[in-house]
């Protein structure tokens, strides 16, 4: 591991490969500060929800104040949902256990709902609620749909277009997550290499190549598989497989 650093460092792109490092240094680095900064949201959050509860129960309170007090309580229980998901999401050692894959896409795609409404995309979801829990480490698939999500919203940067996310349980006894995107497609030449690490079309700071082959790395290492199909402007699609837990296991 140190050697190939060395050697990198030593030979030609090492200014490139430092530059990469520096960056993913302070990204970490920027990561675990937010970290902080949403633990310390959590207690100001609880305050909110229950002094709106308070109110709520009086009874002497006109019908327009309960109004608003019960928008503060629910938009303050969404916050205190989201900062919750993110504080287990950053977390570093295993979640294995039963993973809800529902659970995960709706995670996501409420994590990134101003990502979305920024570029103009609407992001639809089709949940298929018959599906089997899957064994493995819950953080990691959602690492594995941030990516892949996140790519799509990217890709759709300019002039909107839609996202659909997709959970399917196959007759194979395997579990399927779609994501298609309505985005400018991806060429032919590019297609071969989107898995490479350091391939990327973005503009240092927006991408860093990494992302399809961590990704591809860590669905593989859970036993599944990754596809993709693309056409030039219709959009891509990446699907994703794992087996099923099997009966009574
Ligand atoms: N949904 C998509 N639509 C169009 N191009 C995509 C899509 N997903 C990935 N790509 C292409 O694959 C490249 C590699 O993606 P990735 O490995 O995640 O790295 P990064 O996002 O940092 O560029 C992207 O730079 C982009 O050119
Ligand atoms: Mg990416």
């Amino acid at each position: 591991m140190n050697s190939t650093v060395d050697k990198h460092i030593d030979g030609v792109i090492s200014a490139e490969l430092l530059k990469q490092l520096a960056y993913n240094e302070k990204m970490a680095e920027l990561g675990r500060i937010s970290a902080g900064i949403v633990h310390e949201l959590n207690a100001p959050l609880s305050v909110i929800t229950s002094a709106a509860q308070m109110i709520l129960r009086e009874t002497e309170v006109p019908e327009f104040v309960r109004e608003m007090v019960a928008r503060i309580s629910s938009e303050a229980q969404r916050l205190s949902h989201m900062t919750r998901g993110l504080l287990t999401f950053g977390r570093q050692e295993e979640e294995s256990g039963e993973t809800d894959v529902n659970l995960a896409i709706d995670f996501v795609l409420d994590f990134l709902t101003y990502e979305a409404a920024r570029r103009g995309v609407t992001a639809l979801r089709s949940l298929d609620y018959h599906l089997p829990f899957v064994r493995m480490d819950g953080n990691m698939l959602k690492q594995i749909l941030l990516n892949l999500i996140m790519n799509s919203l990217q890709a759709m940067e300019e002039g909107g277009g839609k996202l659909l996310v997709e959970s399917i349980a196959t007759t194979g006894g395997e579990i399927g997550i779609v994501i298609a995107d309505t985005g400018p497609g991806i060429p032919e030449d590019a297609l071969a290499k989107i898995f490479q690490p350091y391939f990327t079309t973005k503009r240092p700071g927006e991408g860093t190549g990494l992302g399809l082959f961590v990704t591809k790395t860590l669905v593989e290492n859970m036993g599944g598989r990754i596809e993709v199909k693309s056409k030039l402007g219709e959009g891509t699609t990446f699907r994703v497989t794992f087996k099923a837990e099997e009966e009574g296991s």
